[in-house]
């Protein structure tokens, strides 16, 4: 039996109503389980306040699909627009349909208007990722002629596999470089009087490696840096990032972030790790991921597992992630595509 294609409806993520929603969590729930079918759900109550209390300096549009009946959302697409002074050329997009709904021209028509949308804002450039687990990802992006432009993996180190004698070597290699550098936690707010220097770290991140991503270097402010915290608490996501700083001068020479959820404390998320190109050399990368990972164990004992970001070609943090124990978990891409050829895509006139 054929039915009318249900009609494409946008949606304010920031103020939309306890049913919408109900709807989307449902919706993405699934796409989660698909792609992490071992993991806990994230519980509707921590996504609501998350959408309501999105960072503020980006824009994000984001459209559904619902069932013929209306009770569920079937498919959606978003455009999230920074509003910042750097890569003003692009835009993130994430599209997702049910697999029972998929093969039938929702991906293609959930396009359509984040394309439109991204031209009205000036956008050039998508930008989007796949993961291994959902091969759909990855045809749909061929399909489109997007370009591969990186190649990542999350890595995962199970807890109880951990050498703990190799965190004890490792601490006590450091305190070589103890005279020089201190090593410092902090939790909860970043301390106001160091925001500058600590956007300025996370700013390392910058010498990652992108692949053939066409990105400029961002930039981050202690207002971004804020913006973030106000929207972690009041998700509830908590933080702690260990630090070193030289003692004369009293600089920051590196730090490494980790993140997790109360309603899931045994999945631990590595955030960004960065020691600034000046100070390498001097295993400064491995005292903070080896005084994190031992804090951790100490205090967190219902953590299981550490996951982390990495590019295949992100040698130097992947040395480290490796010896620690950490291992491929998934393997993930980030695509790119130019407006035009989405068009092209759209109008079917593609190669
Ligand atoms: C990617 C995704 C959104 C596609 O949704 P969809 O509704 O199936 O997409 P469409 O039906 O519009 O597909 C458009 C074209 O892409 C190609 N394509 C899509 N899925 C494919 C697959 N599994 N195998 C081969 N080609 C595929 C086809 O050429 C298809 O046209 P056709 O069916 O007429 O041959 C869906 O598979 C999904 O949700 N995947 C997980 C999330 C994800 O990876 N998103 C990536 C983009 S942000």
């Amino acid at each position: 039996m054929t039915v009318a294609a249900p009609a494409i409806q946008s949606l304010d993520l920031r103020r939309a109503s306890d049913r919408e929603y109900a709807l989307l969590h449902a919706l993405q729930s699934r796409m989660r389980a698909e792609r992490l079918p071992d993991d806990p759900p994230i519980p509707l109550d921590e996504q609501i306040r998350g959408w309501r209390n999105l960072p503020t300096y980006f824009d994000l549009f984001t459209w559904v699909v619902p069932s013929a009946d209306g009770d569920a959302f079937v498919g959606s697409g978003s455009l999230w627009i920074s509003r910042t002074d750097d890569n003003q050329h692009l835009a993130d997009v994430g599209i997702e349909v049910l697999p029972e709904f998929r093969r039938r021209g929702l991906g293609r028509r959930l396009l359509a208007p984040v394309a439109e949308t991204a031209a009205r804002e000036g956008r050039r450039l998508l930008i989007f990722d796949t993961s291994e687990r959902v091969p759909a990802g990855e045809a749909f992006a061929r399909r489109l002629g997007a370009d591969k432009g990186l190649e990542t993996h999350t890595n995962q180190l199970v807890l109880a596999d951990l050498d703990r004698a190799l965190i004890g070597r490792w601490l006590e290699e450091a305190q070589a470089q103890a005279a020089r550098f201190e090593l410092g936690f902090w939790s909860g707010p970043y301390p106001e009087d160091d925001l500058a220097a600590i956007a300025a770290l996370h700013e390392i991140l910058n010498g990652a490696p992108t692949g053939d991503l066409d990105l400029e270097d961002f930039r981050v402010t202690p207002e971004h840096l804020r913006d973030w915290e106000r929207s972690a608490a009041a998700r509830g996501t908590l933080r702690w990032t260990s630090y070193v700083r030289e003692r004369a001068t009293g600089a920051f020479a590196g730090f490494s972030e980790i993140f997790w959820h109360p309603t899931r404390p045994a999945i631990l998320n590595q955030g960004a790790t960065g020691v600034f190109p000046a100070f390498r050399g001097n295993g400064l990368g491995r005292w903070l991921k080896a005084a994190m990972i031992e804090r951790i164990v100490r205090e967190q004992p219902e953590a299981r597992v550490i996951r982390t970001g990495n590019a295949d070609s992100n040698a130097p943090m992947l040395r480290i992630n490796y010896d620690l124990g950490f291992k491929p978990f998934e393997a993930r891409a980030v695509w790119q595509i130019e407006l035009p050829k989405v068009r092209a895509f759209l109008d079917g006139r593609e190669a």
